[in-house]
């Protein structure tokens, strides 16, 4: 859907103090900035982005709410956004729908040097950025997350992604965006599930590599799911350290990065297995995880207690611990089309110990037979 520009409204200063987290790719170097007020914040936006024209990517929902806001402070930061509002949720990442951002771009006559601007989550991130990507083999891209899961892990790292029918993020490329502003204020709207979603990969930094940040985790996540400001900038700026960290030292996924995939195998198979939508995409992450710990325990590397804090974990961030029933072929099935996949070896990131994660094929089948059995018996 097109739509004509906002009227302009209330430009803000960043209404605290703000952090700046880097990713450092050489030349492809760009900040994350933290704070509440960074999406508004003309002075700020006009330090970090060229005056001219940009396109702004948004959906129904977050368009209401914030594309007048953030279309003021770029015209005041000298950018004049020409805005499209895609329809809401994981359902519609796929060609359909990005390809009305190319007949956007192509109707605005959008060139080279036209920034992609997300503003939304992490479904409107990935359309946008592979639109960037793609667009005129590749734009600027910036990115403004506006879920907890999109400041803490998809707004950063260059994934971008449409979804298949019949497999996650299948269709994609790596773009990093130039500039990531991660308004913490842009969360008070936030519907309490997307939050507790968010609070999944914000718990999946503490288990593949941070048991520090775990045992601050465990005791604040009343605090995060009250939305305490302090709390929320601390688990935002660590997990952006963490994945600036992890994509800095392997940005194409080689190795390291891949333990970012934690609990996703399984996730993936599970957000596509019951339909793009139905559950969240963090929720999935939860439960999977969960899975991954309980496969991990049966290798005997993680023990029965470490798989229990696991499952605390999730269910104090109101987080799905039981995966839905599923066939175990399905699950197989499902799973086989993991991009982790190497010559029909489903690979899985698992724990040896909390803060220690490894990806491997060499597992006993059984142990996977197993554990998806176990999912089937409980889901
Ligand atoms: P989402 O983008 O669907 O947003 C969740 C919901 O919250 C939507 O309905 C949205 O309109 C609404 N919303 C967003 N911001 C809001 C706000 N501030 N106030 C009120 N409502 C708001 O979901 P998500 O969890 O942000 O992202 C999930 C997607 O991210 C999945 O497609 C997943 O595959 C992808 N992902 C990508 C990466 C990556 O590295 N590229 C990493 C993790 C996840
Ligand atoms: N969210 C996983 C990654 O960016 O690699």
């Amino acid at each position: 859907m097109i739509v004509a520009p906002p009227r302009p409204g209330p430009r803000t200063a960043a209404a605290g103090p703000t952090e700046t987290v880097e990713v450092a790719l050489a030349d492809r170097s760009y900040p994350i900035i933290i704070g509440r007020g960074v999406s508004t914040d003309s002075a700020l936006i006009g330090t970090h982005m060229k005056p001219g024209r940009a396109a702004l990517v948004t959906s129904e929902v977050v368009g209401a709410l914030y594309l007048a806001p953030v279309c003021a402070a770029l015209a005041a930061a000298g950018i004049e956004a020409v805005p499209v509002v895609l329809p809401d949720g994981e359902q519609h990442k796929n060609w359909q729908i990005l390809n009305t951002v190319f007949d956007h771009l192509i109707a605005h006559r959008c060139d080279r040097r036209t920034p992609v601007i997300a503003l939304g989550g992490g479904v409107i991130g990935d359309m946008a950025g592979f639109a960037a990507a793609t667009w005129q083999r590749g734009v600027p891209f910036v990115q403004i997350p506006t879920t907890l899961l999109a400041q803490v892990d998809s707004s950063v790292g260059g994934k971008t992604a449409i979804n298949h029918p019949q497999g996650k993020n299948m269709i994609g490329a790596f773009h990093q965006p130039g500039l990531v502003l991660a308004d913490t204020a842009l969360l008070d709207t936030l519907p309490d599930r997307e939050l507790s979603a968010g609070l999944a990969e914000v718990i999946k930094y503490g288990l593949i590599r941070d048991t520090v940040f775990l045992d601050w985790l465990e005791p604040n996540l009343p605090k995060l799911l009250a939305r305490d400001p302090a709390a929320l900038a601390h688990a935002v700026r660590r997990s952006c350290e963490h994945k600036a960290e992890v994509v800095a030292a392997d940005e194409r996924e080689a190795g390291l990065r891949e333990t970012l995939n934690l609990g996703h195998t399984f996730g993936h198979a599970i957000e596509t297995g019951v339909g793009y939508g139905q559950w969240l995409h963090g929720e999935a992450v939860a439960a999977g995880t969960v899975l991954a710990a309980e496969m991990s325990a049966r290798l005997g590397w993680l023990s029965e207690s470490d798989v229990g804090r696991v499952r605390r974990l999730f269910s104090l961030a109101q987080l799905p611990v039981e995966a839905p029933a599923m066939p175990a072929a399905r699950w197989l099935d499902l799973m086989g089309h993991d991009k982790k996949v190497r010559s029909g070896r489903i690979r899985l990131v698992l724990l040896q110990g909390l803060g220690n994660a490894v990806t491997t094929g060499d597992y006993d089948p059984a142990a996977l037979e197993a554990t998806l059995a176990g999912a089937a018996a409980h889901g």
